[in-house]
């Protein structure tokens, strides 16, 4: 199967039309898919109108799918069945648009702080993949930076002193930078531990090193904690400068998949009292063998 690809942006971000991913794909446009991603960082895939189980099937061509972290609350019902499917949406578990004060949709805004998805875990997200269901008028893009740009673009001596630190990703930590966020309830806490990751990764695909860094990442470990915020804080602000960031302009029928290892995301505000924004998100986890510290 064939498709035509396209960079948006001077460093990363592909357009893939000409592709339908309500057809199985045979493996070597799995491969291909593979190296454009490994060159890209972010795919889109235009005038898709594919079901959950289609999604679920594109997905598990590229590794394990994960279960939602929302399985962990125990406290709050599900809209959707599947348990790998996330409901990246402004509607509550009845299909109905949310209020600003539903303790759901305040779980919601960590997406709007820049990170990778499941940083806080162990095996990471290696590639999430994002389907247009309903879409605002305007408002509600997807912003990606580019960490082996960002990487790339810093002096030798700052790689250096970069390259071999660890860092502590907490799923707590950023759920405490959302004012009025409920905190990890006991299953969320026992089930999602913090996890410690190379602060610099080599993409095992690409060879490029990148970057490694979330709203999730908390403290770098063996440094003491304000110095560590220091640092988290400055490389955030460095990594998502205009010169590395595109943003995704979402159109009906986009199905958007990135790489968790070489991006960072974060959504954008749209007009939540009026308009609903719904997408469904799934992620496949990194294998062991895929893990290279720089
Ligand atoms: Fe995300």
């Amino acid at each position: 199967m064939s498709f035509q690809l396209k960079q948006l942006h001077t460093h990363f971000f592909g357009e893939i039309t000409g592709l339908d991913l309500r057809q199985p794909l045979d493996e070597e446009t799995v491969q291909a898919v593979t190296s454009a991603i490994d060159k890209n960082g972010v795919l889109v895939f235009r005038d898709q109108q594919i079901g959950d189980d289609e999604q679920l099937r594109f997905s598990n061509y590229f590794g394990q799918t994960q279960r939602s972290i929302t399985v962990h609350r125990e406290q709050q019902a599900r809209r959707l069945g599947q348990e790998e499917l996330s409901d990246i949406s402004n509607l509550d578990e009845h299909g109905f648009r949310m209020d600003r004060t539903n303790p759901r949709r305040l779980y919601q805004l960590t997406t709007m702080l820049w990170h990778t998805d499941s940083s806080f875990r162990n095996p990471v997200g290696k590639y999430t993949f994002l389907c247009a269901k309903r879409l605002p008028a305007e408002g509600g893009n997807t912003e990606f930076a580019d960490m082996c740009s960002a990487w790339d673009a810093l002096p030798a001596e700052r790689q250096r002193a970069l390259r071999d630190l660890q860092v502590c990703h907490s799923l707590a930590y950023s759920r405490g930078l959302i004012e009025g966020s409920p905190p990890l309830d006991e299953s969320e806490r026992r089930n999602l531990p913090p996890s410690v990751h190379p602060l610099v990764r080599v993409h095992p695909g690409s060879k490029r090193p990148a970057l490694y860094l979330a709203s999730h990442a908390e403290s770098v470990v063996g440094m003491p904690y304000e110095e560590g915020r220091q640092l988290l804080d400055e490389l955030m602000a460095y990594a998502t400068r205009p010169e590395f960031v595109y943003a995704h302009v979402w159109r009906p029928g986009d199905l958007v998949m990135w790489d968790n290892r070489s991006t960072m995301h974060r959504a954008m505000p749209f007009d939540e009292d009026r308009c609903v924004r719904e997408l469904r998100r799934t992620t496949v986890s990194e294998s062991a063998v895929e893990l290279q510290p720089a």
